[in-house]
């Protein structure tokens, strides 16, 4: 079980989007669960977006602020959560809906590192995968805590000169954040708009691409304004290159947690023994 985080740039490079991609096509165990938690300071857009405001009550992370005074942050996290499954399937996808206004973040200062904690924590004891959206000013500050609690990072670019320049600085940053966890741990991944490939991006941001989605604008569109999106949806080509990027950050995170754990001395440059 894994802790995954999703970062952007200014730009919009479509973060929320793939993050709802991915969970809507995580590749799930029996019996585990995979949570989007919309941890953008800047505010959440699902619950607007895909699910046209179709919500059975208030919840928000905002309301994990008196939870966690409360002493109960891991009970007021699992009030907040919407089941995002399809009617076949368990309640086994879920999202925490993100701040519904950039004026909350200031309030979860104390509560960034706990969920943080609480997140890394989950992928021993419930048995949940958590996606971290963190838009694009969520990867430093307090909300940073969240990136380095992450087994994988990625950074969402776009193959274009205005996405890439605007990832650059970012990038640096992330680096900065994650210091020593860095590594195989950070990475990109790349919505295949613009004239630059795969390895031009990477060369540019020094970073490897993860995964690659299709730039899809009508799947994209269902993912941000919500619609019946029907069989077309469903069988989109983003949904499908989606499933496929969960399916290798899951790996990831996979050998990283296991590399973390190899007791010093049995870690050779390859990776564990
Ligand atoms: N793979 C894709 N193909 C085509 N369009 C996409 C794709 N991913 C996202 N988009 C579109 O890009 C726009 C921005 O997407 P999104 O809201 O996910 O970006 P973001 O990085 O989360 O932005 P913000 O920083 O504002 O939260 C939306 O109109 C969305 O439909
Ligand atoms: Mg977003």
């Amino acid at each position: 079980m894994s802790v995954i985080a999703f970062v952007g740039s200014p730009g919009g490079p479509g973060v929320t989007t793939t993050a709802l991609a991915g969970l809507l096509t995580w590749p799930l165990q029996p019996g585990r669960r995979a949570l989007l938690a919309e941890c953008d300071p800047d505010g959440g857009s699902v619950v607007a977006g895909y699910l046209e405001g179709r919500v059975p009550g208030p919840h928000s992370l905002a309301n994990l602020q008196v939870a966690d005074r409360l002493g109960r942050l891991e009970a007021g996290l699992w009030e907040q959560m919407i089941n995002m499954s399809v009617p076949q399937e368990a309640a086994n996808r879920l999202l925490l809906p993100g701040l519904k206004s950039p004026a909350q973040a200031a309030g979860l200062q104390q509560t960034w590192p706990r969920l943080a904690t609480l997140f890394g924590a989950w992928h021993r004891s419930a048995g949940v995968d958590v996606l971290v959206d963190l838009g694009r000013s969520g990867s430093s500050g307090a909300a940073g805590a969240l990136v380095r609690s992450a087994d994988v990072v990625v950074m969402v670019v776009r193959g274009t000169l205005r996405a890439a320049a605007a990832a650059r600085p970012r990038i640096e940053a992330l680096r900065e954040t994650v210091g020593a966890r860095a590594g195989h741990g950070l990475g990109l991944v790349l919505i295949t708009e613009g004239p630059y490939a795969e390895r031009d991006v990477a060369e540019h941001l020094e970073l490897p691409v993860l995964a690659r989605l299709p730039y899809d604008e009508a799947a994209a569109r269902v993912l941000t304004h919500g619609g019946a999106g029907g069989r077309a949806f469903t069988r989109s080509a983003l949904l499908r290159e989606a499933a496929v990027m969960g399916t290798r950050l899951q790996q990831l995170a996979w050998s990283r947690q296991e590399l973390l754990a190899a007791p010093a001395g049995e870690v050779s440059a390859g990776g564990t023994r």
